[in-house]
């Protein structure tokens, strides 16, 4: 049976809820123990939204706010496709987000329907800890970037506030997940990346990583 959180995701009400009532109540829930998160949000905006005809995904992209974003700041032939199963937040991005450079799919995040080693840059944004199995989800945001490519992750991680007992078992029987400080990046590790940068802020993480250029296996003559 679907968790209330997907219950909640499938119901259109969530994506006109989204912007007024639910963003603002996790933000502030994850900020909690510090300012760092909106910090860091706004410093990983700018940073994704730099020049450059870069091919982006934004998998699971809700209403579309940060694909249109970083859309807004490429160049050339940069494009950002925003990905989600939702067709009511898919509804509401096309209506309010998209542009020449902002467009938007239909699609489960389990299996992305482009080709391997497609995009410069794939971010998943608050929403793995909404996804029931969600580390297939991050080998497949690392199958679609190409070598050399970037992956950007936002979601929950184990803290203090979050280790105290009883607060993981709640939050789970809602359907939301605390990963485990090294879930994330050790799954990101085994699929294929390198230069995996981890950082806790508030109740959140941002991790950063680069998917490894593929190595010739040499032998070794005798
Ligand atoms: C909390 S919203 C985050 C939206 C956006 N990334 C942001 O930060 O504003 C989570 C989104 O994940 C989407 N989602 C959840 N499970 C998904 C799945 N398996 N495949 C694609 N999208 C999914 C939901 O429809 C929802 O739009």
């Amino acid at each position: 049976m679907d968790s209330i959180a997907q219950q909640l995701m499938r119901n259109t009400v969530f994506s006109h809820v989204y912007e007024q009532l639910w963003r603002p109540v996790f933000t502030r829930l994850f900020s909690l123990g510090g300012s760092g998160t909106a910090d860091f949000d706004t410093a990983l905006s700018a940073y994704l939204s730099r020049p450059g005809d870069r091919l982006m995904l934004d998998v699971a992209c809700g209403p579309g706010n940060y694909t249109r974003r970083f859309a807004d700041g490429l160049s050339g032939d940069g494009r950002c496709i925003g990905i989600d199963f939702s067709p009511s937040m898919l509804a509401k991005a096309t209506r309010t987000n998209a542009t020449e450079r902002a467009s938007y799919v239909r699609a489960d995040a389990h299996s992305i329907p482009f080709a391997d080693n497609t995009f410069d840059t794939v971010t998943c944004l608050a929403a793995l800890y909404l996804i029931p199995d969600p580390l297939p989800v991050v080998d497949e945001l690392l199958r679609v970037t190409r070598p050399g490519g970037e992956v950007v992750i936002f979601t929950s991680v184990r803290t203090d506030l979050t280790s105290v007992p009883g607060v993981r078992e709640i939050a789970g029987m809602s359907g939301y997940r605390i990963f485990g400080r090294h879930e994330i990046v050790e799954r990101l590790h085994a699929a294929g990346a390198e230069h995996v940068e981890q950082t806790i802020t508030g109740q959140g993480q941002y991790v950063l990583a680069t998917k490894a250029h593929r190595r010739l296996a040499v032998q070794k003559s005798r």
